[in-house]
């Protein structure tokens, strides 16, 4: 089989790549804001599978293949033979049959990586339970946008160790940034889940306020993610010392950005005033999966084209 290009993991490209496309992000943004036309996916097909709840994910995906002149169907566990126990295998070797690039939300990594090991065509990770490697690629062009190279600067995690956290990591070995971690004990970030090859980009502080002090950019998500649902009450309780609030964002540079995934819940791990206050980018954060995820697209399926000036 021809050697296919998936982004499974925020690793997968390498800073080169990843560059070239915050490129044509930028030019594909461009182009959307003018009205002007661009159509390079004419008659590709995105499949998008969900066996998670999403807005943005599932929104910007299958706005961002028909603004590129192709079409997104939509899948789901509860519709689809997926739900039913079709062998992983089985599907990918179908669904890639009959579509040229496919987004999957769901569990394991493990799930999304048999997909991909039987694709014929690129996969891209929607999120899986270790991973979110589109948000990070919209929050670091959303960094470098609003403040310019993220390389050497610093982020504060505040929060649980979770998927978002891990491509943050990952991604801070690539372009050679630091993370400042702060979790409450017991959730801490475990390095070989998150798939770190060494701890040089990433330093654990127990008290939140220490890993957001000098921090460039501040940044949480919720204390409970889709399927730990069970979890809720216990998370409620160990995590509440985890609030990114006014006193937090304080602590960090006077022109730290914040930012936050999407959905927030006020007043659990951020504070109305923060999310809704003037270091908060996330609506941006939120608008540039759409830019990011088209560039990423157009990468995969088409390599690389040549920016006009
Ligand atoms: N941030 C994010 O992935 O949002 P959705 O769950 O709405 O897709
Ligand atoms: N960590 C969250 C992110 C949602 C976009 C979750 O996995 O539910």
């Amino acid at each position: 089989m021809m050697s296919i290009k998936h982004f499974l993991q925020f690793n997968e490209l390498t800073r080169e790549e990843l560059e070239y496309v915050f490129e044509r992000t930028r030019w594909i943004k461009q182009q959307f804001k003018a009205y002007k036309t661009y159509h390079p996916l004419h008659d590709r097909t995105l499949v998008m599978i969900f066996e998670k709840a999403s807005t943005r994910t599932r929104l910007s995906f299958e706005a961002g293949m028909q603004q590129l002149g192709g079409s997104a169907i939509y899948l789901n566990t509860r519709d689809s033979q997926l739900g039913r126990g079709e062998p992983v295998e089985d599907a990918a070797q179908v669904i890639s049959r009959m579509s040229d690039i496919v987004m999957i939300r769901t569990f394991e990594q493990e799930i999304i990586e048999r997909f991909a090991a039987n694709s014929r065509v690129p996969v891209i990770n929607g999120l899986t339970n270790e991973y979110h490697p589109c948000q990070i690629l919209a929050d670091i062009y959303t960094y470098i946008e609003h403040r310019g190279p993220i390389q050497g600067k610093t982020v504060a995690w505040i929060g649980d160790s979770n998927n978002v956290c891990n491509t943050w990591l990952q991604a801070a070995e690539v372009f050679g940034f630091n993370v400042h971690v702060s979790t409450p004990p017991g959730y801490e970030v475990e390095p070989e889940r998150a798939g770190l090859y060494g701890t040089d980009h990433y330093e654990e502080f127990a008290d939140p306020m220490e890993a957001a002090e000098g921090a460039d950019l501040v940044t949480t998500d919720v204390w409970t993610s889709m399927g730990f649902e069970e979890e809720n009450a216990e998370r409620m309780k160990d995590f509440a010392d985890w609030q990114v609030d006014a006193d937090m964002m304080q602590a960090a540079k006077p022109d730290a950005l914040f930012m936050h995934c999407l959905p927030a819940h006020r007043g659990e791990e951020v504070a109305a005033e923060v999310i809704d206050g003037p270091h908060s980018v996330v609506w941006d954060e939120a608008e540039n999966r759409l830019h990011a995820q088209k560039a990423l697209m157009e990468y995969l399926l088409l390599g690389r084209i040549e920016t006009p000036k």
